[in-house]
């Protein structure tokens, strides 16, 4: 019996994905950019084991076992399926899974979950795919930003921006520009409506067709503020997606609102702050909490002004991270 243990990183998207144009393959609509987290781990350890049942144990960040979210539950069990066809193997297997951050509420723990499965389900079933294999697989359970989580540092899907079956790319390692994120948590929460269903109806929203032609270019100076370290035009370019997402989510039919009142109260405070000459500015994906993106430079400072706004329950000071990876610590 093979037993496997993985961890990797939540990421944060620059340029997001929203929207399918291929379900079953999970094929995004546009290219999206993300910046890999250092400290919002997932860590998940599979087993191969007797009998015909898989196993799935989730455990809070303290060991004990915790309810699951009961999409991630059901995605968990469709993917080692999936992943015993590709393996060709027959076996149950037991999984253990563990995030050490609020679990479905905009901080893409789907994303760090699926690609430590994919990643221990690969090592316990004796697969040995290298990373573009690993992030097409990871893909394929149904959270495209998974894909993403195999890589650290800054990285777009497709990384091949004509190809939508193509696997992740990094664009730039983790040391090219030490940005944090100091995540705020407003609610800590599993959001309403699943980014799954926020995918699907994305396309209903009469601006969709609006925002496609806007990101390429958007995309684009995402590239160029992360090639140049230019922290003025990358704020300016990943504040205007973030608004273009939840306009969209709301806009949709029918509409989905993420945000609560303290997910503004932060928005303004970010801008304040950017106004005071700090280099700070947010970003939400389908959730509540804000993603403050800052340079170490304003790091301490921003921290400590976000924490104390009203209706803020922790923040959450991460960084870019690296890539996913094996660990002989095992949960199980
Ligand atoms: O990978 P999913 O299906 O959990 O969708 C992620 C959606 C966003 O987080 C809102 C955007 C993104 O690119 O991560």
């Amino acid at each position: 019996m093979a037993k496997c243990t993985a961890v990797a990183a939540a990421n944060i998207a620059l340029i997001k994905y929203w929207g399918m144009q291929d379900a079953d393959r999970v094929w995004p609509t546009n290219p999206s950019i993300s910046m890999t987290l250092r400290h919002c781990v997932s860590r998940s350890t599979v087993e191969t084991i007797a009998g015909n049942e898989d196993e799935v144990l989730y455990l809070s960040d303290d060991g004990v076992p915790a309810p699951a979210d009961a999409e991630f539950a059901a995605g968990v069990l469709r993917h080692l399926q999936r992943m015993r066809v590709l393996a060709d193997r027959r076996e149950a297997m037991r999984v253990a899974t563990v995030n050490n951050f609020p679990t479905g509420a905009g901080i893409a723990s789907s994303a760090s979950g699926f690609a430590a499965l994919t990643m221990a389900a690969a090592g316990a079933l004796e697969l040995q795919p290298d990373a573009p294999q690993l992030s097409r697989w990871a893909r394929m359970s149904g959270s495209g930003s998974a894909a993403r989580s195999i890589l650290g540092g800054f990285v777009q899907w497709p990384g091949d921006a004509g190809d939508p079956d193509a696997p992740a790319q990094r664009i730039f390692d983790r040391g090219h520009w030490p940005l944090r994120d100091l995540i705020v948590v407003v609610d800590r929460e599993p959001k309403e409506v699943s980014s799954r269903e926020g995918h699907r109806r994305a396309l209903t929203s009469p601006y969709y067709s609006v925002r496609q032609t806007l990101l390429p270019r958007r995309a684009e100076r995402v590239r160029q503020a992360l090639a140049t370290r230019d922290f003025r035009q990358l704020a300016e370019a990943v504040e205007e997606e973030a608004i273009d997402l939840h306009l969209i989510a709301m806009s949709s039919r029918p509409p989905t609102f993420y945000w609560q009142a303290p997910t503004l109260t932060v928005l303004h405070a970010v801008r304040q702050l950017r106004e005071g000459g700090m280099e700070v500015c947010a970003t939400i994906d389908a959730g509540p909490n804000v993603h403050v993106l800052c340079t170490p430079r304003d790091a301490d400072r921003a921290f400590d002004v976000l924490c104390d706004l009203p209706g803020v329950v922790q923040v959450i000071a991460d960084e870019v991270g690296s890539d996913a990876h094996y660990d002989r610590s095992h949960l199980i």
